[in-house]
């Protein structure tokens, strides 16, 4: 097992290794004294590693309870938070009691919420149970859920008390969802390391998340509330984002990020930002992966989108521009110079 310590305000450690779930009783008593989990997943992880992860608690001698909601992204709004604060509630979790988040990105986002606002803040324990989650949202307390107008457009910053990551329970999930997984970490390639591409590409999900995981620290640890350096790790993310929005996310994160990875590079180049060759080198990356780039929205449809965008501040945008693949830097525009990006982007 690897361990990651996160030196964030509420430092944590990150553990990665596979089979791991079930000694996860162990390594929460590390960092908790005897208290109620409330256990949140959804319907699709709940038969499929719920028990494993009770039991170990139990063990333990924690006092466990579990909180389930539906599967999937729409899940992620007012409604299943609310629900979720509701059922901690009826469960009787205290402050000095704590929520364990099992599952994806959608249930870490809701339930490192909940913590962050459950009687003005509890601790939490991730326990990411896919690819992407392990690689890229389990790591750094950015929690959240969507509203009517966009994604994420609710949230708070919570640091976690422990990530317990089992690369085992990757073993049953789609091919699909490895791809998604394989596009947040083809970001932070491009982006912080090139080195990490074909790693991405032979499938080596252990090193990949490792290599993920101490690139997203440094880069954390230099910018928690995410005002400068951390915004790096936003390529694709603003077209992405609209392109998830546009199609009321029928289409996935992974593969929104994927075609805004191709579309932001496509509008860099063609203001003048970065080469045609870097442009080029991220698409053949993409698709090597598998990834379908077309987009099947204008540019003016995503533009409206993206002005609800968060990193809007004064009248002005923080883009992430490649430089070559392994290397990036921010860059400020206007608002008008969005309109351009996002017409030179589709
Ligand atoms: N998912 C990007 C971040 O955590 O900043």
């Amino acid at each position: 097992m690897k361990k990651f310590e996160i030196s964030t305000a509420h430092p944590y450690e990150i553990c990665i290794g596979e089979g791991i779930m079930s000694e996860s009783g162990n390594l929460i008593s590390t960092v908790l004294e005897p208290c109620k989990i409330a256990i949140i997943t959804d319907t699709n992880v709940n038969g499929l590693y719920s028990q494993v992860f009770l039991t170990s608690l139990i063990e333990k001698g924690f006092e466990v309870s579990k909180i389930i909601f539906p599967a999937g992204e729409h899940s992620k709004n007012m409604t299943t938070y609310g629900n979720v604060l509701e059922a901690l509630a009826d469960e009787g979790i205290s402050r000095s009691d704590v929520i364990a988040s099992l599952g994806g990105g959608v249930v870490g986002d809701i339930s490192g919420f909940a913590a962050a606002t459950y009687m003005r803040g509890i601790k939490y324990i991730q326990i990411p149970t896919t690819y992407i989650s392990s690689i890229d949202a389990s790591v750094g307390g950015k929690t959240g859920i969507n509203l009517l107008s966009g994604k994420n457009l609710a949230g708070a910053f919570w640091q976690p008390s422990m990530v317990i990551c089992d690369p085992k329970v990757f073993e049953s999930l789609p091919a699909g969802q490895l791809l998604e997984g394989a596009s947040e970490a083809i970001k932070m390639g491009i982006c912080s390391d090139g080195s990490l591409i074909p790693k991405v590409l032979d499938k080596d999900y252990l090193y990949v998340i490792e290599r993920a995981v101490s690139i997203k620290k440094s880069i954390v640890e230099a910018d928690e509330l995410d005002t400068g350096l951390r915004q790096i790790l936003n390529f694709g993310h603003t077209v992405g984002h609209c392109i998830e929005k546009a199609s009321a996310y029928s289409i996935s994160h992974g593969q929104a990020v994927a075609k805004g990875m191709a579309a932001e590079a496509k509008a860099c180049a063609a203001m003048g930002f970065t080469s045609v060759d870097v442009y080029d080198e991220i698409v053949s990356i993409l698709s090597e992966a598998g990834f379908d780039l077309s987009i099947p929205f204008s540019g003016e449809e995503l533009y409206s989108y993206a002005l609800l965008d968060k990193k809007i501040s004064y009248g002005k945008i923080t883009i992430t521009v490649p430089d070559r693949i392994g290397q990036s830097h921010l860059s400020k525009i206007s608002l008008l110079d969005l309109k351009v990006f996002f017409d030179s982007a589709v």
